[in-house]
């Protein structure tokens, strides 16, 4: 036998049995950017290594350290430096935004995309290198009422997807006014006390010593004293966050004001959040996450632009339901049609009918004796069976409840509103 061939490291099939969550997650997703009036956007799957860099920056572990790249079919080393799969589409929008001219469209405007997204990272459990994201962003507003807006949009995903005990932890990390004053007093601070900082963090320091915050192996003593960038803001960015704040409680949301929070990607000004399981805190799984990044479009080359979007994690918010228990409803009634002989026109007429109907039908495509296919379709998980026989001339069918062994012969057209009717 030849060795068999396994799915890539970090990468995961999505069998069947977990359809249901996943269906969920994305009807949930569509209906509610219908019901917030965003519009959807495609991207690419790969752009320029530069775009990621200069958007989300060198320092940001998804470019450092985690980029994907690629290199087309005879892959040179110049095309590999200058190509990498999507970490995540803020970035891709911006640069569209920018690229088509949307900044004369009315706005501001609100664009969707939820698809995978790629970062080589070492794969752990709910860390995967390729993974789906629900990403909404909102160009064009400065806020503070879209802020709040969004973080109640994400928390109405959760609980629409049936989630329990989900808390947003929101944060304001200033913007290009008082962030560089912050910035030096972390330096200060964490210079005082390199001995208690990790190599990474050490590293940081000079670059981005905001990321410093988020070490999660940040001694606590030093996490708890560190300055905190709340108390650093200018009067813009205070009355900004303040705003927020009001507008969370006036919405009656869950937050927690996290000072520690700080976002991996480093185009955030002023509003940065993140949603997690309450208790889970610090285990480097957030569900979701997003924040404000008002400079973002000027640093790819567009007008100044205020921004602001989340991304939820489509994987983790599955693995979140499965952890709950959320009951998901079972698949609608399945009806097998099944016959005799070589019949299978009259079969699949029956079936096409019955689909006109709005079932979901699965026709035996045998020849084997009828009991047998019965069998079959209890087995694949039929409800019912439809059975074609000389009585199509007249337009009917026997329709055989599987579970209760029950037969009687209907009309074609009756037999949809019977399996519907019995499915509840
Ligand atoms: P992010 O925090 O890097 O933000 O990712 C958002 C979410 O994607 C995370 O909270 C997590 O649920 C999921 N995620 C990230 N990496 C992985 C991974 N390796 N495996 C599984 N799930 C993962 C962004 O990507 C920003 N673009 C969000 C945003 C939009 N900010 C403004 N607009």
């Amino acid at each position: 036998m030849a060795p068999t061939i396994t799915a890539p490291r970090g990468t995961r099939d999505q069998l069947p049995e977990e359809g249901a969550a996943w269906n969920r997650v994305e009807a949930v997703a569509r209906d509610l950017s219908r019901r917030y009036a965003f519009d959807r956007i495609e991207i690419p799957l790969f752009e320029r290594v530069e775009l990621f860099a200069r958007g989300l920056g060198e320092s940001s572990d998804a470019v450092e350290k985690e980029m994907f790249r690629v290199g087309g079919a005879r892959g040179s080393d110049e095309e590999r430096a200058e190509w990498a799969l999507r970490p995540e589409p803020t970035a891709g929008i911006v640069r569209a935004y920018i690229e088509h001219g949307m900044h004369v469209r009315p706005g501001p405007l609100r664009l969707t995309m939820t698809g995978p997204m790629f970062r080589y990272d070492r794969p752990q459990a709910g860390r995967y290198r390729q993974f789906s994201q629900w990403d909404v962003e909102v160009l064009g507003d400065p806020g503070p009422p879209v802020d709040a807006e969004l973080i109640e949009l994400a928390m109405r995903f959760y609980g629409e997807v049936g989630l329990a005990d989900v808390v947003a932890h929101v944060n304001s990390i200033g913007d290009a006014a008082c962030r560089p004053a912050y910035r030096q007093v972390l330096i200060d601070y964490f210079g005082g006390h390199l001995e208690g900082l990790t190599d990474d963090s050490r590293r940081r320091l000079e670059i981005n010593p905001l990321r410093v915050l988020d070490d999660k192996q940040l001694a606590p003593d030093l996490a708890e004293g560190a300055p905190r960038s709340t108390d650093h803001l200018c009067d813009a960015c205070r009355a900004h966050f303040r705003g927020v704040l009001d507008l969370l409680d006036a919405q009656g949301v869950r937050y927690v004001a996290d000072h520690r929070l700080v976002r991996g990607l480093d185009y955030y000004t002023r509003t940065a959040f993140e949603f997690v399981i309450a208790g889970r805190e610090g285990q480097q799984q957030a569900l979701g996450g997003g924040g404000r990044y008002d400079g973002l479009a000027e640093l790819l080359g567009g007008r100044p632009t205020p921004g602001i979007g989340f991304g939820i994690g489509l994987d983790r918010t599955v693995l979140a339901m499965q952890e709950q228990g959320v009951a998901l409803p079972g698949a609608a009634a399945l009806v097998a049609v099944v016959g005799t002989g070589d019949d299978h026109a009259d079969r699949l007429r029956v079936a096409a009918a019955l689909r006109d109907a709005g079932l979901a039908v699965r026709p035996d495509g045998t020849s084997r004796k009828l009991g047998k296919q019965l069998e079959s379709a209890a087995k694949a998980g039929a409800a019912w069976a439809a059975i074609v026989g000389e009585e199509l001339g007249e337009g009917r069918i026997g329709l055989k409840n599987l579970a209760t062994g029950e037969q009687e012969t209907v009309a074609l057209e009756e037999a949809a509103a019977l399996v519907r009717a019995a499915d509840g």
